[in-house]
C-alpha cells in the first residue's frame, strides 16, 4: 500500500483560518478510502492545544540540531476519521495566538519543514508521495532532493506533489535563510533555481522542484500562466506547463450535509425544500433582523480581502439595500471592509448584519437560511463556500474566475439549467445586474428559482472524482 504524507500549516477539525484547512481536513479520508495510507502533519498551534491537548498522543521526542536550529521537539499524534494527524511542537515557534503574519515566519516554517524529515528517521515512517500545500511546505522537495535525500535512500525515493491553493501567498524571505535555516547551498540561489526577486520564494522552490504541481480548479491553473494572475510567478509555471494540473476542490459533503447537519433549525432534502425556509425564519430571530419567510435572504461567508470582491458590495451598498432584500455578511479580514461593514449594519437596522467573527455555527445557519449567496471573488483558485450554498439549495452569486467558473453553471432562462448566477467582468455595476436579475428571479418567478434550486443539490460536490485525478496525478 503506497503510503501518502501531507504536509501543511492548517486543517479541520484542528485549526483553520482559510479554505485550504477544509481541504486538509477532508481530501486525504477521500484518498485513504480508495486504499492508500494517508497521513498529515501540521504544525501545533495554540489553538489546537486548547482543545485538543488531552487527546493527543505523544509519539516521539528529540533534540533537532540543523543549520542554526538546537531545539526540543515533540511529536503528537491523533487519528481523525481514519487518518493519522501528527503535530510537530514547538513553543517558541508554534505556541502563539495567531497562525501567521509573524516576522518570523521564514524561520519558523523552516524549522517546521526540517522537523518532519526529522521526524520520518526517527519513527521510520518513510512516505512513497510527499505532497506540500502552499507556500508553507514549498521547501520540502528541495530539502529532500540536496539535502535529506542525500543522506537516506528511502527518503531519496519519495515523489514530491505540490498543491497551489493561493498563489498570492508566496513566503518570499531574504536569501540567507537558505544557508542559515535550510542548510542548502548558496549555490541553489545562485544558478536561479530558489532565487525570485532578490530573494528566496519557497513558493518557487516547490514549483521548481515537486515532480508534479497542481492548483484547484482548471481556469486557475490556465489563468496563472498569464501575467494577470501569475503573480509574478507566470514564466517559471510555465516552464512547468506540462506538470501543472488542475483538480477542483470537493467538500465533506457527510459533514455539510443539509439532511443531518445537526446545527441548523430545520433539517431538508431535494423533496423538502419548502422546509428550508424554517432556517431563515431561524437566522432571522438569532441575528435581529426583521422575521419574514417571503422576504429573499442574501448570504455571504468570507475572510474580508480584496480577493473576494467586498469592494463591489460596499461600493454598490445604497442600490443593493435599495432592492427588496436582509443581508448577513460573515467574516473577519482588513479592517476597512470591517469598519465599513459595520457602519452600513447601523445604516440598515433590522435589514443587515455584519457578523464580525468566524462560527462555525452561524455560517452553516447562513448557508441553510439564505436564498442567495454573494462570492464576486477578483479571483479564486476553487473556492468552498459556493459549493456547500449548492449543496444547500442556496444560489451562488459568482464572478466567472478560477473554481467559481468551473462549478457554478449560469442560469440560462429557456431551458432552465444553471445552479447559480454569473458575472464576467470584475466591476461593481456588472455584479450588481446579475445579483439584481437573481433577487428578481427569486420574487417573479419562484418556479424558476426552485428548479435551480433543485439543480444547484444535485450537483456532485463530493472529493470522489478528484481523489481519482490526484491519484492519477500521484501515478502520472
Ligand atoms: C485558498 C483559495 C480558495 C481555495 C482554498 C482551498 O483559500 O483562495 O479558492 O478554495 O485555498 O484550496
Amino acid at each position: 500500500m503506497e503510503k501518502i504524507l501531507f504536509v501543511a500549516a492548517e486543517g479541520l477539525p484542528y485549526i483553520k483560518s482559510g479554505g485550504l484547512a477544509d481541504v486538509i481536513g477532508s481530501l486525504p479520508q477521500a484518498i485513504l478510502k480508495k486504499g492508500y495510507d494517508v497521513r498529515v502533519v501540521l504544525p501545533l498551534y495554540n489553538k489546537i492545544i486548547d482543545k485538543f491537548f488531552d487527546e493527543l498522543k505523544l509519539e516521539t521526542s528529540f533534540r533537532m540540531k540543523v543549520a542554526s536550529f538546537d531545539q526540543p521537539v515533540r511529536i503528537f499524534s491523533h487519528v481523525s476519521k481514519g487518518v493519522t494527524f501528527y503535530f510537530v511542537e514547538n513553543q517558541g515557534y508554534f505556541e502563539r495566538d495567531g497562525m501567521y503574519g509573524y516576522s518570523d515566519d521564514g524561520e519558523r516554517y523552516a524549522f517546521f519543514q526540517h522537523v518532519v524529515y526529522f521526524m520520518m528517521n526517527d519513527l521510520k515512517y518513510y512516505p512513497d508521495i510527499i505532497h506540500s500545500h502552499d507556500w508553507h511546505s514549498g521547501m520540502m522537495a528541495v530539502l529532500g532532493r540536496h539535502k535529506y535525500g542525500l543522506q537516506n535512500k528511502e527518503i531519496a525515493k519519495a515523489r514530491h506533489y505540490f498543491t497551489i491553493h493561493n498563489l498570492l501567498f508566496q513566503g518570499n524571505f531574504p536569501s540567507s535563510l537558505i544557508v542559515d535555516q535550510f542548510d542548502l547551498p548558496y549555490s541553489l540561489y545562485e544558478d536561479g533555481s530558489l532565487r525570485f526577486h532578490d530573494g528566496l520564494s519557497f513558493m518557487k522552490a516547490a514549483i521548481v522542484y515537486s515532480d508534479k504541481i497542481n492548483t484547484v480548479s482548471n481556469t486557475y491553473a490556465h489563468e496563472i500562466l498569464g501575467e494577470a494572475f501569475g503573480e509574478g510567478m507566470q514564466d517559471i509555471l510555465r516552464l512547468r506547463e506540462h506538470d501543472l494540473w488542475g483538480i477542483v476542490n470537493g467538500i465533506d459533503i457527510e459533514s455539510q450535509n443539509p439532511e443531518t447537519d445537526t446545527t441548523i433549525a430545520q433539517n431538508y432534502t431535494v423533496k423538502t425544500l419548502t422546509q428550508k425556509e424554517k432556517n431563515k425564519l431561524d437566522l432571522q430571530k438569532q441575528l435581529g433582523l426583521r422575521v419574514s419567510k417571503d422576504v429573499c435572504l442574501v448570504g455571504m461567508v468570507s475572510r474580508l480581502s480584496f480577493q473576494k470582491g467586498v469592494q463591489l458590495i460596499l461600493l454598490k451598498l445604497k442600490d443593493i439595500m435599495g432592492l427588496d432584500i436582509q443581508l448577513v455578511i460573515l467574516g473577519t479580514g482588513e479592517q476597512q471592509y470591517e469598519y465599513d461593514l459595520r457602519q452600513s449594519e447601523n445604516m440598515y437596522k433590522r435589514r443587515m448584519v455584519y457578523y464580525g467573527g468566524y462560527s462555525d455555527e452561524i455560517s452553516r445557519k447562513i448557508y441553510a437560511g439564505a436564498d442567495i449567496f454573494l462570492m464576486p471573488s477578483l479571483f479564486e483558485p476553487c473556492g468552498i463556500s459556493q459549493l456547500i450554498s449548492m449543496r444547500y439549495g442556496t444560489l451562488p452569486v459568482v464572478r466567472e474566475t478560477g473554481g467559481l467558473k468551473d462549478t457554478v453553471i449560469p442560469y440560462n432562462q429557456y431551458d432552465k439549467t444553471g445552479t447559480g448566477f454569473t458575472f464576467r467582468h470584475f466591476n461593481e455595476e456588472d455584479f450588481y445586474y446579475v445579483l439584481r436579475q437573481a433577487v428578481d428571479l427569486y420574487y417573479e418567478n419562484p418556479t424558476d428559482f426552485k428548479a435551480l434550486q433543485k439543480n444547484a443539490m444535485a450537483i456532485d460536490v463530493s472529493w470522489d472524482k478528484s481523489a481519482d485525478l490526484y491519484i492519477q496525478m500521484y501515478n502520472a
